[in-house]
């Protein structure tokens, strides 16, 4: 998508430098750094700093982590610690897990001395697959848009509200959740994004700025305003993105995520969520026993970064010091509170029978293994 009229991916790789650049999140909306990745830990840091972050983001960065090992050394010793090494950074979004598997999987069965250019050539691989799959997720989701607004008074907006940032900068392109909304401004269909602030890290903030440069029309509101809204029926759907499903189609996504569920249940509001088949764990069924939740450092809750006066970027202490703040990162919203899952091949049911029916190939494969 586009910043300032130039197009952008989240990440990319320079020729010239043979190394990867990356969008340094920390600073967004507020500063635009690009950030070169050159060492194992630097791309350890990246993801645990949340320089890099989003399911879809965190696997790219991830594969290029491999890329970098297997430059340094392709034997299968070091690519099974340098797997070790990313694969710690963060527990709850499978797609790191997912890439970093399908890296190490694919460079071990060539000779050593093909792998370094292998491994490349698949982070390349994979980055462009995420644009692809998350376009066509743009194009299901779109429908579901489309289908509303045949039912609303000339020039009206459909009024979606989302959660967190599943938007471009999540990905490599596009997004997943606001895929549709991107196609559907794009195809004329007036819209407006209620967009969730998204305590303690704001994501949504990273939202509003992406949608803003993209001139769709949305409002920023707090976290606790989206169930008021739903009553007084100012929200037509919900769309977020996922950070792990699983096979039954439970759905793990940035904390808060639960809490939109169930006011959307009780409001009938239709709750879908953007799922890129990378992000499927076939190896789990019961999302809330099962899916490790991270736990993040309890400063991001006694503290908030934001602009200051002066125009630099500044932290500030919210609560009494020595106040003592929990940080779990995610939630699990059950299949039944969820409308459906917008997926590149198409939206089904957050079902076993939904999943199993359009990624037959995926789901046979999880069998056997
Ligand atoms: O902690 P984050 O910012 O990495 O969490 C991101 C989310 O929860 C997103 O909604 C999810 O990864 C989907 S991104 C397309």
């Amino acid at each position: 998508m586009k910043v300032n009229g130039t197009h952008y991916r989240s990440l990319w790789w320079d020729d010239d430098r043979q190394a990867l650049q990356i969008i340094d999140q920390r600073w967004l909306p507020h500063d635009f750094r690009v950030q070169q990745v050159d060492t194992m830990q630097d791309f350890a840091d990246a993801i645990v700093e949340m320089r890099v972050r989003g399911a879809p983001l965190i696997g790219a960065t991830a594969a290029y982590g491999m890329a970098l090992a297997a430059r340094l050394d392709p034997s299968d010793a070091h690519l099974d610690e340098s797997f070790a090494f990313l694969d710690k950074t963060r527990p709850t979004a499978i797609n790191l897990r997912w890439a970093l598997t399908r890296c190490r999987a694919h460079l071990k069965a060539l000779p050593v001395d093909e792998r370094a250019a292998a491994a490349l050539k698949l982070a390349h691989e994979i980055s462009d697959e995420d644009v692809e799959i998350n376009r066509n997720i743009g194009r299901n989701g779109l429908e579901i848009i489309r289908g509303i607004a045949a039912g609303k008074k000339d020039g009206e907006p459909v009024r979606i509200l989302t959660h967190c940032n599943a938007g471009w900068i999540a990905t490599v392109d596009w997004g997943t959740a606001t895929s549709p909304m991107y196609q559907a401004h794009d195809a004329g269909i007036p819209i407006h994004v209620w967009v969730d602030e998204t305590r303690p890290r704001n994501q949504g903030a990273l939202t509003s700025w992406e949608l803003g440069s993209h001139g769709i029309p949305h409002t920023y509101i707090t976290d606790n305003a989206g169930g008021h809204l739903m009553q007084h029926g100012q929200v037509d759907l919900v769309i977020v993105g996922t950070d792990r499903t699983t096979r039954r189609g439970d759905v793990c996504n940035k904390i808060g995520t639960y809490l939109k569920a169930l006011a959307a249940k009780a409001n009938n509001v239709p709750f879908y969520v953007a799922l890129p088949s990378p992000t499927i764990d076939w190896a789990v069924d019961n999302g809330v026993a099962e899916i490790p939740i991270e736990e993040r450092l309890e400063r991001e809750v006694t503290h908030i970064q934001g602009l200051k006066e002066d125009g630099t970027i500044g932290q500030v202490q919210v609560t009494p010091v020595g106040t003592p703040g929990g940080n779990p990162a995610f939630d699990v919203t059950p299949n039944h509170l969820v409308t459906g899952l917008i997926t590149e091949r198409g939206v089904c049911a957050a079902s076993a029978e939904g999943l199993a029916g359009l990624f037959p190939d995926l789901s046979k494969l999880a069998e056997s293994a």
